[in-house]
């Protein structure tokens, strides 16, 4: 293989001046002022027009999108706003709320039966324009040394149809709730000076069918580079592997594209280095280029002399092991810019009889769809929280997410990546509009280096394009083709897929590279037949309501039975199906959490689904259970049933066991009540007659008992216990304690049917950020210092300030013994951030 100049000596400079590196990261989550409604000047000013549905795409709309905004000015263009005196640079934001990012100003909102349904009865949307315009306001300052350097404002994403203005000039308006966006502010920021950043976020219409917050609800970014520069997601690194086996030595990819945003042309030197996952310098490569001044320009490794890494440690979800690409770019004698991008060596392969393939093997996705709100901070979760969700996924066997049925937040992926888990990773609009395909683009540059995602979605059920006649049978395929063409051009490492629930075989089947299925899994075997080299993937499955602790459905209180019997398609109809027949490639459930909105089967006052096999909160309900029984090699033993509520001395109640043990025996106070075996993909059932006391199992592989587990007839709630999930936290005004909150009997049991309210104080380093339950159709306010468990747990989370020291927390409740809990934060990796 060809060596480029690779010189030991320069390299070494360059290691040296590595820290001089203008570029900076910088976070903006904090010290904001918010104001709710809009402003009293705003007038008709930021009127938008867009289609009359945003959430599934109509035959007639195609096109139509571009049409209706064709005439409009661009906003940046004409200063829109720029008279509108909350725009003002000195506007006096004094009474404006102070909060911190992420915020989501609908979760704050009351529940009225009048709004609207799929997203949770919360007073946002159409029905209430005055809780559904906000606007942001954070003043900045620079010093006089950023003057020359190029600057850009980064939102990781704004729900939704956001302006951003910096003093006072309308830097744009980014239209989708999901989307990343950036502006280069470099021509209007004062160095040596202040700066306001205005956002107004316009959250009025809905894209989903699903609850969506309002606000910031993501991260907020100041970024500087010097004024030639890496250009944003400006990184694109991939492996290969001769025929795609992933044995040997493996070729990795890099390609960078440079700005210059000076009139003066440059004679730049990028460097590429990678370090192994312990940090060990593995390859070096440069290549030199010329640039005229304003311009881009992209510079690779041809295909045939890539950097090699000889035997690389594989990603995997098993193994989630990340290299780092360190690029540099020299230019002048002096490094102008440096940026470290994590990836991970392994391959993908879909096959139309072997299912999914990773590293070369057929592997079965075990996955989870999830919408992004989580119980106490709805759609604003700060990072820690995808790192809980993505580890109780992980906990429970799962080695997927979907991320349904929109581009998530760059920290989700980044926690997939770390933790191990596989992303599908989800577009929002399915049309050919510049701005759907432009929303795309901006999904696949970011998200591409991440060896998690292993597939792209395009959408999911859009029922215009699944069938019908043969003009709508063309329109899908006009739709898709240009979509799936983007993709591949600007990815030529991964697949796409698209979820349809019906007309397989027509429309989008015709063209898209992986045929996704969400539900009516027999189908799968139909639509084989037809397309024998078409592979395909479970995009959605089960679609199970059960409610966490509740055993008969109550349809007043909006309460669904745990037993796993209520839903399109139970998990022990989906998944043995998916389990045998390799060639679907596995699936994901609807949902791995429960989300706000799409009530179901109830309706008001239940405010929150029922799909997950956890709760809002991550309460894993008894489902959960049959899923870590087929989806881990751990022995799993589960009892279904309520063994506390008083008054059913004598009638017979079904206890559903959950297991992977080859038999199980039940004992209802000590005395036998059988054993069953349990054939595989399955569960047990036994009916019992009711008597207080301990229901307890032993599970057997052969005559060994390998696990047992029991439930008991509770006493009285007596006591409270807190349990956080981490007792020590980062002091950087991000990180989180995720505290558990239960109700105990005297014996130190969870009481579980207890409900009691439990009062919080939280005295030192840190804030409640939010409380949550898991109950379906609890009212209560999220953003509270109390809050009832239901059916014995709650959930407290606790977010530490950006000091170090000691955070106490106390819960009280009147007859119970009340708990405290110490969480300590410590100031070891304060990330860099725009502070006050
Ligand atoms: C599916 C849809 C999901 C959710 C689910 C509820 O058809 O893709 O978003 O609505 O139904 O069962």
């Amino acid at each position: 293989m060809k060596r480029l100049f690779v010189a030991g000596a320069v390299l070494l400079s360059c290691a040296a001046v590595a820290a001089e590196s203008p570029r900076e990261r910088l976070l903006m989550d904090f010290d904001w002022r918010f104001h709710l409604g809009d402003a009293a000047d705003a007038g008709t000013n930021f009127d938008y027009p867009e289609v009359s549905e945003l959430a599934k795409t109509h035959l007639n709309e195609i096109g139509l999108g571009a049409k209706l905004v064709a005439d409009l000015p661009d906003p940046a263009e004409s200063n829109l706003g720029g008279n509108v005196s909350f725009v003002q640079p000195d506007f006096d934001d004094r009474d404006w709320r102070k909060l911190d990012l992420p915020h989501d100003w609908a979760v704050e909102l009351p529940f009225s039966a009048n709004a609207d349904l799929k997203h949770g009865f919360k007073t946002v949307g159409r029905g209430f324009p005055e809780n559904s315009i906000g606007w942001y306001r954070r003043e900045f300052a620079l010093p006089a040394s950023d003057r020359g350097k190029t600057l850009w404002i980064e939102f990781d994403g704004v729900y939704r149809n956001s302006l951003v203005w910096l003093n006072g000039h309308c830097l744009g308006r980014n239209v989708s709730g999901y989307s990343s966006f950036r502006y280069d502010i470099s021509d209007f920021v004062k160095c040596g000076g202040k700066n306001e950043l205005v956002v107004r976020v316009d959250a009025s219409r809905f894209e989903g069918w699903f609850y969506e917050g309002a606000g910031i609800y993501r991260h907020v970014w100041l970024v500087k580079t010097s004024p030639l520069a890496i250009a944003p997601d400006g990184v694109f690194v991939y492996s290969r592997f001769l025929n795609n086996v992933p044995t040997g030595a493996a070729a990795i990819h890099v390609q960078t594209q440079l700005f210059n945003s000076q009139s003066n042309s440059a004679e730049p030197t990028v460097r590429w280095e990678i370090l192994s996952p312990s940090g060990k310098s593995l390859v070096r490569a440069g290549k030199q280029t010329s640039m005229v001044g304003w311009s881009k320009q992209d510079v690779d490794l041809s295909s045939n002399t890539p950097l090699v890494v000889p035997s690389p440690i594989l990603w995997s979800p098993e193994s989630p092991k990340l290299y780092t690409l360190v690029t540099t770019v020299e230019s002048g004698g002096r490094m102008v810019d440096r940026k470290e991008t994590e990836f991970g060596i392994r391959t993908l392969a879909f096959d139309a009889d072997k299912g999914f393939l990773l590293n070369g093997k057929p592997y079965v996705i075990k996955g989870t769809c999830n919408h992004q709100d989580h119980a106490g901070v709805g759609s604003a979760l700060p990072d820690a929280l995808q790192y809980f969700r993505v580890k109780k996924l992980k906990e429970m066997g799962s080695n997927a997410i979907r991320t349904s049925h929109n581009p998530p937040t760059p920290e989700l992926i980044e926690a997939c990546d770390r933790l191990g888990m596989l992303v599908m990773d989800e577009n929002r609009r399915v049309d050919e509009t510049p701005q759907a395909l432009n929303d795309l683009k901006e999904l696949v540059l970011r998200d591409r280096n991440h060896p998690s995602v292993f597939i792209w979605s395009l959408g999911n059920e859009e029922g215009q394009f699944q069938g019908g006649n043969a003009a709508a049978q063309k329109a899908a395929v006009d739709v898709i083709t240009p979509m799936q063409t983007m993709v591949h051009e600007l990815d030529p490492t991964r697949l796409c897929t698209i979820a349809m629930n019906g007309g397989w075989g027509g429309g989008f089947s015709r063209v898209i590279d992986v045929q996704g299925f969400n539900y009516r899994t027999r189908n799968i075997d139909k639509f084989r037949e037809e397309f024998p080299t078409r592979p395909t993937i479970g995009t959605e499955t089960a679609s199970t309501r059960t409610t966490r602790g509740v055993y008969a459905d109550d349809k007043q209180h909006g309460y669904v039975a745990a037993y796993g019997e209520n839903g399109v398609e139970k998990a022990w109809t989906w998944w043995p199906y998916f389990a045998a027949h390799p060639f679907t490639s596995g699936g994901f459930v609807w949902t791995g959490f429960d989300y706000r909105g799409e009530p179901t089967p109830y309706k008001w006052p239940c405010i929150s689904s029922h799909f997950g096999l956890m709760d809002t909160c991550g309460f894993p309900k008894d489902i959960y259970y049959y899923y870590q029984a087929w989806w881990t090699d751990k022995p799993v033993l589960h009892l279904a049933a309520d063994w506390t509520s008083p008054g059913r001395e004598g009638k017979t109640n079904l206890v559903r066991c959950f297991s992977n043990c080859k038999t199980v025996e039940l004992f209802l106070n000590g005395k036998s009540l059988g054993k069953q075996s349990l054939p595989k993909n399955e569960y047990l059932d036994w009916n019992v007659v009711y008597a207080p006391g301990v229901l307890s199992a032993k599970g057997y592989v052969g005559k060994k008992v390998v696990t047992q587990t029991k439930i008991e007839t509770m006493g009285s709630p007596a006591g409270i216990r807190l349990r956080p999930d981490r007792s020590t936290i980062a002091a950087d005004g991000e990180d989180l304690s995720m505290v558990e909150v239960s109700v105990v009997d005297p014996r130190g049991g969870v009481v579980a049917n207890a409900n009691n309210s439990i009062q919080f104080e939280l005295k030192g380093a840190g804030k409640i950020i939010g409380v949550g339950n898991g109950d379906p159709s609890s009212h209560e306010s999220d953003k509270a210092s109390e809050r009832r468990v239901f059916n014995g747990f709650a959930q407290v989370i606790i977010q530490s300030s950006r000091r170090e020291g000691t955070i106490e927390l106390t819960a009280t409740s009147p007859k119970l013994t009340s708990a405290r809990l110490k969480i300590k934060t410590k100031a070891d990796k304060l990330p860099p951030a725009v502070l006050p």
